[in-house]
């Protein structure tokens, strides 16, 4: 008997398969489970791998038993403490862990979020709130606020800038200079100044902002002009890297300007995306205003997140990490990534092409690199290249005003890139050079489509 093999296909998978994906309208009829979980994997296919992608912050890979606790507890609404009290008592319990991380002098509050995006977008609020509450008080105007921040901040801190109405002043990069200090904040606080935000762990090179330096500086203001302005710290990555890391260097809560810390856990937190961390000096730090009290779900709750219901599991799965792996566990995590980093860099290096950006310095376990010299390629030739013969995704990217003629390469190196990962990754470096020393530059068709992104 002929079989006629099309037809049993889409007997056993759905229509779907010589139809493509339902793109448009919700189809009107069902399908089977089978069916749409086969279409939903398959669309997924074309899809970065985890190991291969060097362009991400974000975890990608987790331990079977905190996964099973992320599967176990899909269902749970965080924000309904009246049905799940004890996930909230474990949320509270990861912000005072986070606190005690950070050196809190006392008892301190804060709040889990979507990523540090919503930790920055809340702390970045509570500092408006709170300068214009000092402002009235003094009954002095509250129309101009501006908020001081460096070139190598992320994108969100525009972001926050545009959507609540505050003036960004943002210190220009230079090249050479990817960090900021003191001297280049200087210039740009007054009055109307609602914080600074400095960076510990750049998205661009990794590494960060002069963070001693600008609390001395916020000092010196506070004592002789009786400016008392409030310094968050943007730790989406680093909050979770300096404390194992770098333990003696002062970034956080030691310093007393520093009134407010954000973090990614999705980052060196080491959980699956999203999930992030606000936590403040002190429960004053936090404006009143921003805190809601309500009771729907049966239980009087104050809350001040800018979402409402949300998952548990991740929040969940950041609790498990904590009482996983305890600080000591986190420390060699942190020095496994660091070794292969330093010997990723090292590698790089041995190629004879490219120099390494602020190698001595303190860093994120990653390798931020670019082209010693001109050649007749550039960096994004050469992750054009590496991902069309070998599949990495090395992003190369443009640096930020005033530095924006400076080409970089950056390459996480997470848990999931170990030491033989590395090695092949230097092999296939050096081919993808090899490669572009003999056919010259890739076109501009190929070009398009090199990965730029570093923003996450
Ligand atoms: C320094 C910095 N701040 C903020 C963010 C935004 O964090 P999230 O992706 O957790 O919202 C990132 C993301 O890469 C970052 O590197």
């Amino acid at each position: 008997m002929k079989v006629d093999l099309e037809q049993l296909a889409v007997q056993q998978v759905g229509e779907w398969i010589t139809r493509g994906a339902p793109d448009r309208a919700i189809p009107e009829e069902p399908m089977p489970a089978i069916a749409a979980m086969r279409l939903v994997e398959e669309e997924l296919a074309v899809e970065g791998i985890p190991e291969r992608n060097l362009a991400t912050f974000v975890t990608t890979w987790m331990e079977p038993e905190a996964r099973r606790v992320i599967d176990d507890n899909l269902h749970r609404n965080y924000i309904d403490h009246a049905e799940y009290p004890q996930t909230f008592e474990i949320q509270q319990r990861c912000i005072r862990m986070l606190a005690e991380l950070f050196h809190a002098p006392g008892e301190t509050t804060g709040t889990s979020t979507q990523g540090s995006s919503e930790a920055i977008m809340l702390g970045a609020l509570s500092l408006k709130l709170k300068w214009r509450q000092r402002r009235e008080a003094a009954g002095k105007p509250t129309d101009n606020p501006n908020l001081v921040f460096g070139g190598d901040v992320h994108v969100v801190w525009e972001k926050f800038c545009r959507y609540f109405d505050v003036e960004p002043r943002i210190v220009p990069l230079q090249a050479g200079k990817y960090t900021v200090g003191p001297e280049d904040v200087e210039p740009h606080v007054d009055e109307n100044t609602i914080g600074v935000a400095a960076v510990v762990g750049t998205t661009f090179t990794g590494h960060a902002d002069d963070v001693v330096g600008i609390n001395n500086l916020l000092l010196e203001l506070k004592e002789k002009k009786g400016l008392d302005i409030p310094l968050h710290i943007d730790g989406a990555s680093g909050g979770f890297v300096w404390p194992f890391l770098y333990p003696h260097s002062e970034w956080d809560f030691r310093l007393e300007q520093v009134r407010s810390i954000n973090v990614s856990g999705h980052k060196f937190g080491l959980v699956y995306p999203g999930i992030g961390w606000l936590v403040f000096r002190e429960k004053s730090d936090l404006a009143r205003e921003l805190v809601f009290t309500e009771n729907y779900l049966g239980r009087a709750d104050d809350t001040f997140t800018l979402n409402f219901s949300t998952g548990s599991s991740m929040i969940l799965a950041q609790y498990y990490n904590f009482v996983r792996f305890g600080k000591e566990g986190y420390r060699r995590i942190m020095e496994i990534m660091q070794a292969n980093a330093k010997s990723l860099a090292d590698d790089i290096e041995g190629l004879g092409k490219f120099q390494i950006i602020g190698k001595d310095e303190e860093t994120l376990p990653l390798v931020a690199f670019n082209l010693a010299e001109e050649h007749a390629y550039d960096e994004f030739d050469i992750a054009f290249q590496l991902a069309a013969e070998r599949g990495w995704m090395l992003p190369a990217y443009t640096m930020p005003p005033n530095a924006q003629d400076v080409k970089m390469m950056r390459a996480l190196v997470k848990l999931n890139l170990a030491r033989s990962l590395v090695d092949t990754l230097h092999e296939d470096i050096g081919a993808a050079i090899a490669t572009l020393e003999k056919k010259g530059p890739v076109t501009e068709s190929e070009r398009k489509r090199v990965k730029t992104s570093v923003t996450h």
